[in-house]
């Protein structure tokens, strides 16, 4: 499907770093635009569309005609037609990071809650709700029907709850673990949207008897050392969501994980990046 785009947004860094596409490209991983022409193959979308697509951080390029318009190539599986009622820059800010927070909590190689049923292990912690991550992690939570429990600045609390968090504490607080356990005590799965040098561990620190999953927003598992033993660590990586694997020219090269991802027909592979080379 090939859209004419209007707006770019999360900037691709190792594309950057790498220099990947050029000195012509608009790197992105995130775009909204209007589709302008389609692949026999694709049934959801249509020419005219304005649709907002999760793309691989390379592919947008101007025609020599005419310098002024963007183009990028998008998998209609990983893009959405926009409704009127929710404008353009706003939808650009959807497909990475609803993307990352889908997959971190029900891909197989993170967090793996179950999308139904019922039990007191229906509960979950999003550390950092107030980060765009987390701020799409708490609504797909709360869509599945868990009880979310997050933490923000106090400024944040009402925009969280909004969002759909039952239970909102200060993460600046320092007895927020033993208040979280107070408020959830069955609490067994965490994610970590923050990752920074002391999230994950004071995030596990609301488990339940210090055992259960954490997953982290930080590719690698990076500063998940403090974590108890007890908690299974996992993390998760956005580029894992697309229906087939990819790279950047061959600097850099990403799998696709079909049981992560859920796409019918894909191969599959272990899910994470296969080289030296990090992102994001
Ligand atoms: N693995 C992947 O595939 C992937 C994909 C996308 C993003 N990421 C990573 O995910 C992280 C989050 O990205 P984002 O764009 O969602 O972040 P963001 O929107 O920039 O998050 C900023 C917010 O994080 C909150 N915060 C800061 N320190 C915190 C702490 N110690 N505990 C709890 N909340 C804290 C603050 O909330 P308050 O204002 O309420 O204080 C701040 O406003 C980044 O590190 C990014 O690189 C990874």
């Amino acid at each position: 499907m090939l859209a004419e785009q209007m707006l770019t947004s999360t900037g691709a860094g190792l594309a950057f770093d790498l220099h990947a596409f050029g000195d012509d490209a608009v790197l992105g991983c995130e775009f909204v635009g209007t589709i302008v022409q389609v692949h026999p193959s694709v049934s959801k979308l249509a020419v005219g569309d304005r649709i907002a697509a999760l793309i691989w951080g390379e592919a947008p390029w101007r025609t020599p005609a005419d310098n002024r318009r963007t183009y990028c190539i998008a998998d209609e599986r990983i893009a959405f037609k926009i409704p009127d009622s929710i404008g353009s820059p706003s939808a650009c800010a959807i497909p990475l990071a609803a993307n990352t927070a889908y997959l971190a909590l029900f891909s197989k190689g993170s967090l793996n809650l179950p999308q139904a049923g019922a039990g007191p292990d229906r509960s979950v912690l999003i550390w950092g709700g107030s980060s765009i991550v987390g701020y799409f992690a708490i609504q797909l939570a709360r869509l599945h029907g868990f009880t979310v429990v997050t933490t923000c600045s106090p400024s944040n609390f009402d925009f969280v709850k909004k969002a759909g968090a039952t239970h909102v504490f200060d993460y600046a607080d320092p007895h927020v673990a033993m208040k979280i356990r107070g408020a959830l005590p069955q609490l067994a799965h965490v994610f970590d949207t923050i990752g920074n040098s002391t999230s994950s561990s004071t995030a596990s620190g609301c488990l339940k008897d210090g055992i259960g999953a954490l997953c982290t927003v930080r590719p690698g598992k990076t500063n998940t050392d403090g974590v108890p033993e007890n908690v299974r660590v996992t993390d998760v990586f956005v580029f894992t969501a697309f229906p087939t694997t990819h790279t950047y020219r061959g600097l850099a090269y990403w799998p696709v994980s079909a049981e992560s991802c859920n796409h019918p027909g894909s191969k599959k592979h272990n899910p994470g990046l296969q080289n030296k080379n990090s992102v994001l």
